[in-house]
């Protein structure tokens, strides 16, 4: 019985000790150490032996067993170390990887343009005033000095409501709305949506956006009109590029003018772009005509003042060289991203 005790503590601490997991060393424990392994039942036996065996076999197999328990707890901590040590090092992260991009929205080019735009105007002191898109015929024609079957009336292309309402076709009708109801001296933008009767092209879409301005004072000269819109086309376009004034006709204004910058694509030599101009019309101004200040009650002899109307998309379209309108409208993520 002694030698097998041995030969059993010799097979248990082997098994033990080379277990190379805890679940192989469960079954070590199992086979050598529960309560019916070969080991176990010895102890039952011990009634067998002669009284004089008993007490020194008992004990042999008291101090195997506890020998085994001992190897088998060491074993059994030093396998859920490394264990754990694995653990940690597979799910380690490395910190130096480069994250997930995270997309982030941004302004669409017109919201940008159009708040570029009116920023100008507001460190320039003006204010911004708004206008209803559905207007009357009166805001949008007569109270501009365009009365009924004036031939100008043809070149808006009006979508009409009724016969007196319908969408306004630029936003001019808010200088009307905004003189009716204060006095001078005024200095105002005045962003939005106006819509035209257009066959939508490469150019031209039925919707589109202005941003009108005006100011009206005592003693504002044409000079003060150059000098602002020329701080604003330089603020725009950039300080290097030259803007010149070109005699043009508007009913609300007198004189009119428009302005051009110089090229954005071939500084002025002449391309496709500027039709070989070397200039790129960006708005329409001029002096208010004494008729619209009739209109809205104030003396032509005691105040004067200048206008400005500008298309956003035109505007956008020219600082960028985008070549087709359309494009602001589709969503289309592969333009909008390059914003
Ligand atoms: N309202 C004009 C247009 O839509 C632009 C303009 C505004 C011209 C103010 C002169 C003064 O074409």
């Amino acid at each position: 019985m002694e030698d097998r005790i041995k030969q059993i503590e010799n097979e248990a601490l082997e098994a033990i000790n080379s277990a190379a997991s805890i679940a192989q060393l469960e079954e070590a424990r199992v086979k050598y150490l529960s309560r019916n392994s070969e080991f176990m039942q010895l102890l039952k036996s011990l009634g067998t032996l002669s009284p004089e065996e008993r007490p020194r076999i008992g004990a042999l197999i008291n101090s195997t067993k506890q020998q085994l328990e001992e190897a088998f707890l060491a074993r059994r901590a030093s396998l859920s170390q490394s264990e754990q040590q694995k653990k940690i090092e597979s799910s380690r992260i490395d910190v130096t990887l480069p994250g997930k991009g995270i997309k982030r929205g941004r302004l669409h080019p017109l919201t940008r343009t159009m708040e570029e735009a009116k920023a100008i105007f507001l460190r320039l002191g003006y204010e911004v005033a708004e206008g209803p898109e559905i207007e009357l015929d009166y805001y949008n024609f007569d109270g501009l000095n365009i009365p009924p079957h004036h031939p100008s009336r043809d070149a808006f292309s009006t979508l009409f409501v009724t016969d007196k309402v319908l969408l306004r076709t630029h936003t001019s009708p808010v200088q009307i709305r905004v003189m009716e109801k204060r006095k001078p001296p005024l200095a105002i933008v005045a962003p939005g949506r106006v819509y035209r009767r257009d066959t939508p092209d490469a150019s031209h879409s039925p919707v589109f956006q202005q941003l009108e301005g005006f100011l009206v004072d005592k003693n504002v000269t044409f000079g003060d009109l150059k000098g602002t819109l020329t701080e604003f086309t330089r603020q725009m376009f950039g300080r290097d590029r030259n803007v010149r004034f070109r005699p043009s006709f508007f009913p609300f204004t007198e004189p009119s003018a428009e302005v051009d910058v110089q090229c954005i694509l071939c500084n002025g030599k002449g391309c496709r772009l500027c039709k070989n101009t070397g200039w790129l019309e960006i708005l329409g101004c001029g002096m208010i005509d004494p008729n619209v200040f009739k209109a809205v009650g104030y003396d032509p002899e005691k105040y004067t003042g200048f206008a400005f109307g500008m298309g956003i998309e035109r505007i956008d379209m020219l600082k960028y060289g985008v070549d087709n309108i359309r494009l602001y409208y589709e969503n289309d993520l592969r333009f909008l991203e390059q914003f």
